[in-house]
């Protein structure tokens, strides 16, 4: 198990290239699912999250190889589980559900269990898929789906009390691509990553419409042919790099970004007195420290506004930033595990239901940190650019599940950080 020393102090510049999505990969690659044919995804980040989901189809029985960024899967002969052993190590195998139901006209997946972000059910992934016309059954902590008669176009809604679901989305929209009539989605993800499943689904032959609107329409068709599909860049990536840059940067440029994609987070950044600076074509951006940066506040909300998966970040910041910010998740209202960690650092930070109150200190000091999950091991490892001393961030698996090479990117940017044995 590895573990991050990060030697605060060391402004950080230059330039780097943004990976390919993380979260956009997981429901593409299990896409696949839904044709024998070969399918050539790229730009897939080699990230332990993606090499789950490689295990994953292997298990299922397709042919996978995976190169420089390239995942090749020639799912011919699949069976219809996925166990707990695999489902338990990451959530988003949930999005199983909808390619193999639809492949197969039966899945037994196994139910993801609690997440230290929040409780995370999927009522609405399999309330969806029901829609559709399969039967769902729970047994032996599985969740057992069988559509004997095929799967049926229909309308449904797909918005749950703190808003429409991403990956719910996901897999009503695939398993729709092979349903008999037009599915129509509201309350739609409207997520860039949404966004390019359908780009992909509708390169293997599928007919969806209106994705990246809450309104999603699935015409199915009898079949899906392979194809060949670049994923978007990782805009939680980029949006850390930006914080990074905000918090310890003299001038940081990002590379194969999307302009659109970071729109609410830059203009956070920006409000935080940053100067964030796009060139034309909007795939590059550069980032300069404010000289006199002020408290902001942020409200999660679904895609176009600010992001979940950035708030823990932008805490960090906010621990150093003079003045008093608000950190308000409204879509994972339990998700402020990093606060008490940033604590430990000196930050003045206070939570109550699901909002952080956090009054700017001039500086943090080093302390040795545990990560607990994804953005909030990464809000550690900013927030330790710019500490006194050297902080250690204990179980660094968490961040490796969705950072490809963080440590390598850090250190092209100059950080003094160190990845060793724990
Ligand atoms: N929800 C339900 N019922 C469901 C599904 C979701 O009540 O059946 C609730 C959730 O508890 C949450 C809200 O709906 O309050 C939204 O959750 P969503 O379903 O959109 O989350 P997800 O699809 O499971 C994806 C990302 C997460 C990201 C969320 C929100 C992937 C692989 N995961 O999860 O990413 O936080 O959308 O944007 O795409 C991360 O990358 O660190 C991460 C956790």
């Amino acid at each position: 198990m590895d573990k991050l020393l990060v030697h605060g102090g060391t402004p950080i510049h230059g330039a780097i290239t943004i990976s390919g999505s993380k979260n956009a990969s997981l429901p593409i690659l299990a896409a696949a699912l839904l044709t024998e044919e070969d399918v050539v995804v790229r730009r897939v980040p080699d990230v332990s999250d993606t090499n789950y989901m490689v295990q994953i189809l292997t298990g299922l029985g397709a042919d996978v190889e995976r190169f420089s960024g390239t995942v090749r899967i020639t799912a011919d002969d699949i069976t219809d589980t996925a166990p707990y052993d695999i489902v338990r190590r990451m959530r988003a195998s949930v999005c199983m559900m909808g390619p193999l139901l639809a492949r197969n006209g039966r899945c037994v997946v196994a139910l993801p269990g609690g997440c230290v972000i929040g409780d995370r059910p999927v009522d609405l992934h399999i309330r969806g898929l029901e829609a559709l016309g399969a039967k769902a059954e729970i047994e032996g902590g599985n969740v057992i789906l069988s559509a004997p008669d095929g799967l049926h176009g229909t309308t449904i809604d797909l918005c749950g009390e703190n808003g429409p679901t991403v990956l719910g989305t996901d897999n009503v929209m695939m398993a729709a691509t092979l349903a008999e009539g037009t599915t129509t989605i509201t309350s739609a993800a409207c997520e860039p990553e949404v966004v390019d499943l359908a780009e992909f689904l509708n390169s293997m032959g599928a007919k969806v419409t209106g994705a990246g609107t809450p309104t999603i329409t699935i015409e199915g068709v009898a079949k899906l042919h392979g194809c060949v599909h670049n994923v978007i860049p990782d805009r939680i990536e980029a949006g850390t790099f930006m914080v990074a840059a905000a918090l310890a940067g003299e001038g940081v440029t990002l590379r194969r970004v999307h302009e659109g994609h970071l729109s609410s987070i830059s203009a956070i950044l920006r409000r935080a007195g940053h100067q964030v600076k796009f060139n034309e074509s909007g795939d590059a951006c550069t980032i300069h420290r404010g000289d006199n940066p002020v408290p902001a506040d942020i409200v999660t909300e679904p895609y176009p506004g600010y992001p979940t998966d950035m708030q823990a970040q932008m805490t960090a910041l906010f621990a150093t930033t003079p003045g008093t910010s608000q950190v308000t998740d409204t879509i994972f209202p339990q998700r402020f595990m990093h606060c008490s960690e940033l604590k430990r650092m000196g930050a003045d930070i206070q939570v109550h239901e699901g909002t952080a109150t956090i009054k700017g200190v001039d500086k943090l000091s080093a302390a040795p940190v545990m990560a607990s999950d994804l953005r909030a091991s990464a809000a550690l490892v900013l927030a330790a650019l710019t500490a006194e001393g050297t902080t250690e961030i204990n179980r660094l698996y968490h961040i490796d599940r969705g950072y490809e090479h963080i440590d390598e990117k850090l250190e092209a940017l100059g950080a003094n950080v160190e990845r060793v044995r724990a």
